[in-house]
């Protein structure tokens, strides 16, 4: 496959007020994190553009907030055929703008697709309920019912690694629900997130209905601050999640956060669909998703046929140009990145794993890497990797395979492959994950399921029928004194 119009493609720039700034702003080149080829150029929004920005989508809320349902979902509905005419142009962008392999961003672009179909659909969907007074003696004669109304303006503070998507699950429900959006797009994928708005804004989003900010972390966090946004929705770090916790005070706060996804393998299990699973989910993307397959609890009578399995599936992993029809592991999202992942695949080496297959890289490409044993304390289990690094941990009971994932800061997803019901039940049970995957690993998500995480990996659920519930508040409407 070649690369048809996506290097023309080269500036990204934030949108306030209805117009796209970059005169006199300083700017930052955008570079392709796998050949390291200058590919663009970001324009960078100052203080005062940031300020623009939150004036307009608050001044605009109103507005927004009466356009009728149908014409929000028309909307919605047209961005969605758009982008499903635009598909592989998006997917290619983002090939070459995050290293992610064109099988994995057409996946991507398809989901989004979804996403804003869903959106779409749930928005029509706000219902309301109807309570009877007189429950209580003090309300005969009365009854209440329920709306839903929006919150007003949701920020979205999206990350890089699914860089279409994660937006669309943000503004799709925000909008949705009747709300405007500030929008402060990863750093790092900047050109996709400005392709996606003017895409948003020729299926007719209305010009004040959202503004995007492009620049550090410092603008984040001014949003998160600032009294006129309601809602913070933000997928990305820990540390970057507490920060906004503590910043955002009375706000509601919709976090996706990270995880270390464990999948157990337990020993009747299908091992080859484990470990052609183990292999597809644990890898693509480089392992960039929170909840990539990171640690996988074998079945101590099956850990040799595994790991021979699973070594086997990821030798056939090829390691390539993202923009390369047969590529299935592209780069990760910059060499910094890449270092940080081989420390600690070495640091776990050293403290006594043994490798399996891969451990090197070239640039910001990571061999897709297999350890076997590493010690619980090595930063491959206990940390969220982020990378293509997959560890294999024997287990002698099934509560030491529950015991093990538990004993862990976060909670998003989790996989269990058996063929008995009551074990898949007991594990579903015990785990204290956002969802568990039985017969899959950690990482299997169907846009309109809630995905979210406990503990560390956040607060709330994403799914556009969920994040709506998040991003409009219940207002109840009374009424008294019906029968004189
Ligand atoms: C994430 O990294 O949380 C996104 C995972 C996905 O949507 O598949």
């Amino acid at each position: 496959m070649t690369i048809t119009n996506v290097k023309s493609l080269k500036t990204a720039q934030s949108y306030i007020n209805g117009e796209w700034i970059s005169s006199d702003r300083k700017t930052k080149p955008i570079k392709s994190p796998y050949s390291g080829e200058v590919i663009g150029e970001q324009f960078l929004a100052t203080d005062q553009d940031v300020e623009n920005a939150l004036a307009c989508v608050y001044s605009a809320k109103k507005d927004i907030a009466e356009i009728p349902t149908f014409k929000r979902a028309k909307i919605l509905k047209k961005a969605s055929s758009l982008l499903e005419q635009e598909k592989e142009r998006f997917a290619k962008l983002i090939s070459l703008e995050l290293g992610k392999p064109l099988k994995n961003t057409l996946d991507e672009v398809s989901r989004s697709i979804e996403t804003l179909e869903l959106s779409a659909e749930e928005a029509k969907r706000l219902f309301g309920e109807t309570m009877p007074g007189d429950v209580s003696e003090r309300g005969a004669n009365a009854f209440a019912a329920t709306f839903r109304v929006p919150v007003g303006v949701v920020a979205a503070i999206t990350p890089f690694n699914a860089p279409l998507n994660l937006i669309c699950h943000k503004i799709g429900p925000a909008f949705a629900g009747g709300n405007s959006v500030i929008l402060k797009p990863a750093s790092q994928t900047t050109l996709i997130a400005t392709e996606l708005l003017k895409l948003l804004l020729e299926a007719g989003l209305p010009k004040n209905a959202i503004n995007m900010v492009i620049g550090s972390g410092g603008i984040g966090q001014k949003i998160v601050k600032d009294e006129r946004t309601n809602v913070i929705s933000f997928t990305g770090g820990v540390i970057a999640g507490r920060n906004i916790c503590e910043t955002a005070g009375m706000k509601k706060v919709l976090l996706e956060l990270g995880g270390n996804a464990s999948t157990i393998v337990h020993e009747d299990a299908d091992l080859e669909r484990a470990a052609t699973l183990c292999a597809k989910t644990g890898y693509s993307n480089s392992g960039q998703s929170c909840i990539s397959v990171q640690r996988i609890y074998v079945h101590q009578s099956v850990v040799e046929p595994f790991t021979q399995l699973l070594k086997q599936e990821v030798s056939k992993i090829k390691i390539g140009d993202p923009l390369s029809s047969d590529t299935d592991i592209g780069s990760v999202v910059d060499e910094k990145t890449a270092e940080r992942i081989i420390d600690w695949v070495d640091e776990a080496v050293t403290l006594g794993a043994e490798l399996i297959h891969g451990g090197k890289r070239n640039g910001a490409t990571v061999e897709p890497t297999v350890l076997l044993n590493p010690p619980k304390k090595s930063k491959v289990v206990c940390d969220e990797v982020f990378g293509p690094v997959v560890s294999i941990i024997p287990y002698e009971t099934i509560d030491e395979a529950i015991n093990e994932t538990n004993d862990s800061s976060f909670g998003l997803q989790a996989g269990l492959f058996t063929n008995q019901m009551d074990l898949a039940y007991k594990v579903a049970h015990s785990l204290e994950a956002g969802g568990v995957v039985i017969n899959g690993t950690s990482n299997f998500r169907l846009d309109h399921w809630p995905y979210g995480g406990i503990k560390d990996s956040g607060i709330g659920r994403e799914g556009p029928r969920y994040a709506i519930q998040e991003m409009t508040e219940m207002k109840m409407l009374v009424f008294q004194n019906l029968l004189q």
